[in-house]
């Protein structure tokens, strides 16, 4: 029998694998006869046209970015330029497998380190990884190597408690608790910020780190983060940006520049990547000079002088290996096209005008929903339901009825320091048309909460599926196969 690929690959193929020696058809008499299956398995069967329109069904009832706005706030539901999937799918990348020698695949490899320099540069960090699949995977990672940073000075022992601000997002708490530490809450002062004063009260010998998110959850920028990163560092702890809301940033501010040791990026949320109902996503993470030792491994290095890319693995400080191979590489190929179609320059542009779009729809919005900080914000802002109570319409049947005039509603009930919060990210990419329907249809809503409250505490009236108990549903999954 002949291995599959054990032709020799050379001349101007050696970049496709030649083709198997073995048909499909030749493969049963190759398996030993005891391995063989004399039953059919009985699963069930289906024409193709059937299978075609089950699911062409089922898209008809979903909804996208595609399809109409997504303000999911620190979601960022952003379009993404078909011309990254178009990158993602040659098949110089999506036809190459992780098993092939780096000699065969020194394309891709250029492209995961270039990606890797450009980020480092847009957050102001000097090494980067791109294994972590996603934010909070990325999270998990940067912590590690918050952790593996004070074993090596040997202050591990002592520094087991990180602080995570009451506005963060549950990632947040949830990885530190994961690596092993433990969480201390630091509040929220009036005006939506890290209340400086708290801070001070929980620091001290036994503080690792801090995790914080800027601009923050309610979409606001700590501008007190110079004075934060010196109160952290000046007690012993590191400063771990989450990067989720990058999009409001980059191209202009870099959580390298603010003091921040270590973050993640959510790739697929600033950097485009369609994303959602657990779509794949990357949350590359950068780390200032001190921690690259840890970054995990292999690392991709660039030889400038014979122009070749290689895995080192050769690193015995690393937290070793975080996923598989070296991340999800598709999308990183989108995120890689991103940046190249907008340049540093575009991408500042896309920060402004993510800025512009939310503070646009804030004020449009604020005539009839209460604005708990109603000041500018960033790319997101917070509304909430109080003028809308009296009349006994929750937030969560804003957010229903907002489905009836087909728009996705916005992150509801986050972040929990404000009630009954209706979170608002509108992204650069809708337009001012866009921004007014939505305000349109929520000054709509607003007037219905007066007139026909009953009516808004229905909706949605135009989705197959009304209503369902989320969290019975999580909690209680009914898991089966219906044959007819
Ligand atoms: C502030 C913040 N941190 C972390 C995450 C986690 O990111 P991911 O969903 O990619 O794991 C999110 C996701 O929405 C977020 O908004």
């Amino acid at each position: 029998m002949k291995l599959l690929f054990e032709k020799e690959v050379k001349g101007s193929n050696r970049f496709r694998f030649p083709e198997p020696e073995v048909s499909a058809d030749a493969a049963p008499e190759m398996i030993p006869a005891e391995h063989l299956r004399t039953a059919d398995l009985g699963i069930p069967e289906l024409s193709e046209v059937e299978a075609v329109r089950h699911f062409t069904a089922l898209s008809k009832r979903a909804f996208g970015v595609d399809d109409g706005p997504y303000p999911l706030g620190s979601c960022t539901m952003k379009y993404t330029p078909k011309i990254c999937e178009a990158a993602a799918l040659l098949p110089g990348f999506a036809d190459i497998h992780p098993y092939q020698s780096p000699w065969t695949v020194q394309g891709a490899l250029k492209l995961l380190y270039e990606l890797q320099r450009d980020l480092a540069q847009l957050t102001g960090m000097d090494a980067f990884t791109l294994q972590p699949a996603a934010g909070a995977h990325g999270e998990l990672c940067g912590m590690m190597i918050v952790r593996a940073y004070h074993k090596s000075t040997g202050a591990d022992a002592q520094r087991n408690v990180v602080l995570v601000p009451d506005s963060a997002h549950g990632t947040n708490p949830a990885t530190a608790a994961a690596v092993g530490y433990q969480v201390r809450e630091v509040k929220s002062g009036p005006d939506g910020l890290v209340d400086l004063e708290d801070l001070k009260s929980k620091l001290g010998g036994d503080v690792a780190g801090l995790m914080l998110t800027n601009p923050n959850t309610v979409g606001l920028f700590e501008k007190n983060i110079e004075e934060i990163s010196r109160l952290v560092h000046e007690a012993g702890g590191l400063l771990y940006y989450d990067g989720a809301n990058l999009n409001a940033i980059v191209g202009v501010a870099r959580p390298g520049d603010m003091g921040f040791d270590v973050c993640h990026v959510n790739l697929h949320k600033t950097f485009a990547t369609p994303h959602g109902g657990g779509g794949p996503g990357a949350g590359g993470v950068g780390v200032k000079d001190f921690l690259a030792p840890f970054l995990p491994k292999p690392v991709i290095e660039w030889n400038e002088e014979e122009d070749v890319y290689t895995l080192n693995r050769d690193l015995p400080e690393s937290i070793g290996k975080i996923k598989t191979f070296y991340g999800n590489f598709g999308v990183c190929v989108k995120a890689y096209a991103y940046i190249r179609l907008n340049g540093f320059a575009g991408l500042r542009a896309v920060a402004q005008h993510a800025v512009l779009n939310a503070n646009y729809l804030k004020k449009r919005l604020s005539a009839r929903y209460e604005i708990p900080f109603d000041v500018i914000c960033k790319h997101e802002f917070v509304a909430t339901n109080a003028r809308q109570a009296k009349n006994g319409v929750r937030t969560l049947d804003i957010a229903k009825r907002l489905i009836d005039f087909g728009y996705h509603p916005p992150t509801i009930y986050f972040p929990l320091i404000v009630n009954e919060a209706m979170m608002f990210e509108p992204t650069e990419t809708e337009s001012k048309e866009r921004l007014d329907e939505i305000a349109a249809a929520m000054n709509t809503i607003a007037d219905e909460a007066e007139t026909d409250p009953g009516k808004v505490k229905g909706a949605p009236y135009t989705t197959v599926i009304g209503r369902v108990d989320e969290t019975r549903a999580a909690r209680h999954p009914v898991l089966k196969y219906v044959s007819e």
